[in-house]
């Protein structure tokens, strides 16, 4: 399938400093808890264990990001958070950035990819399991710090 314009505008870069305004209002804007810190963005930005990805396209600098962690030793890599603008949602942005961080999992020669995500996520789950990410384990009760339970969801990378 041919990919529409706008999917095909997306790219995918490395978080750099001066991402870090956008970083923190879109973590503002997107999450009410759980929320990383500008501190913690900072610190991630030149962390071997981490990888911040930033989705942009032609004219926009900034339309999503998604969060990666390493673990020395593991050859499982967790995608620990991801959001686009919500303008900019339904246009391949998650998409764009999930493909990145699957590739930043390779790349450290990661064999899977593990998250989790809020049971009432649905936009969220459909993303994930139409990119291939199937359920694992039983619902973890209380995952989140307001209370609410997570889905996990593998991918195993080729
Ligand atoms: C989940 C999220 C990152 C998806 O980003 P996105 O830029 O909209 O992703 P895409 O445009 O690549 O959409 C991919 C798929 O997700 C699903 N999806 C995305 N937005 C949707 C919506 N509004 N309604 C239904 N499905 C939706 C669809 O299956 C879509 O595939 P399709 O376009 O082929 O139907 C985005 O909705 C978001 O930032 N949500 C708030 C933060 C969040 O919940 N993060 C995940 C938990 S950490």
């Amino acid at each position: 399938m041919t990919p529409s314009p706008a999917t095909a505008a997306v790219r995918v870069r490395r978080a750099e400093l001066s991402d870090l305004d956008d970083l923190v209002a879109l973590e503002q804007a997107t999450f009410d808890s759980d929320r990383v810190s500008r501190a913690q963005f900072r610190r991630h930005l030149d962390s071997d264990s981490a990888r911040v990805l930033v989705a942009s396209a032609n004219r926009r600098r900034f339309l999503g990001t998604a969060l990666v962690f390493f673990r020395k030793g593991s050859r499982v890599a967790r995608l620990y958070s991801i959001a686009s603008l919500p303008e900019a949602r339904g246009k391949g942005v998650g998409t764009a950035l999930v493909d990145a961080a699957e590739a930043a999992a390779r790349q450290r020669r990661c064999q899977a990819l593990r998250l989790e995500v809020r049971t009432d996520n649905a936009n969220a789950i459909r993303l994930y399991e139409g990119l291939g990410y199937r359920r694992i384990g039983s619902v973890a009760k209380g995952f989140y710090e307001d209370g609410s339970d997570a889905f996990r969801y593998e991918k195993t990378l080729a």
